[in-house]
């Protein structure tokens, strides 16, 4: 009897216990997630606002991948964000066999009308974790250079097309899943 109560007196303290570290991940990632997209959102915005689409276009082709890295460095140790795509534009975005059976879940919930959770935890290995952050086309202004030939700005997509020959990531349309934040954490214990 003893044995019973000790057994399920372990089972209920180590499930606590990954309930708690996933909140702690998750607390992690929010802030990382937050971090990057606001950098790449207030660049997009001040771009936008100075001089339109044509402007913000070559700014995000040119400066995209210095901004992510700038803010990776900002870091603590053991984290990283990236944003992947199962039809990414920057072939950096490609994501791994891992990332894309995910993301290809997301998107199968997606249709089936599931609800998304605003966060999923994979533990990768023991004290590794991969935490997504699905992202949507949640604006209009989205569809300037991600939308069908009919809605992009041509002149804009002129200029992204030259940079990415093999860009995927057009005729979204408005709700549509775009991709997910990826937040890699390695716990050093
Ligand atoms: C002015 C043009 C422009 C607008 C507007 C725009 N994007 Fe992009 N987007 C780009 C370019 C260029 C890239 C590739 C460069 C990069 O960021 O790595 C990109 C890349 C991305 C990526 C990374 C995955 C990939 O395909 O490489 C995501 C996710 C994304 N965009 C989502 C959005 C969402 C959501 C919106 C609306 C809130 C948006 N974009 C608005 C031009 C644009």
């Amino acid at each position: 009897m003893k044995k019973i109560i000790l057994s399920v007196a372990l089972i209920t303290s180590s499930s606590l216990l990954i309930a708690d570290s996933n909140k702690e991940i998750k607390q992690e990632a929010k802030i990382a997630i937050m971090k990057m997209g606001k950098a790449l959102k207030t660049n997009m915005k001040k771009n936008l606002k100075a001089g339109g689409v044509l402007q913000a276009a070559s700014f995000c082709l040119q400066n995209a991948s210095e901004i992510e890295k700038k803010v990776n460095d900002s870091y603590p140790k053991g984290i990283t964000v990236k944003r992947v795509s199962l039809k990414y534009r920057n072939p950096a975005n490609k994501p791994s066999i891992d990332e894309e059976k995910v993301l290809k879940q997301i998107q199968s919930d997606v249709e089936a009308k599931k609800e998304i959770p605003k966060m999923i935890v994979k533990e990768v290995s023991k004290n590794s974790y991969k935490v997504y952050k699905p992202i949507f086309i949640n604006k209009d202004v989205c569809l300037v250079c991600h939308g069908s030939k009919q809605v992009r700005d041509k002149e804009a997509y002129k200029l992204i097309k030259e940079k990415y020959p093999n860009d995927k990531a057009v005729d979204y349309k408005k709700g549509d899943f775009r991709g997910a934040f990826v937040v890699d954490i390695v716990k050093s214990k």
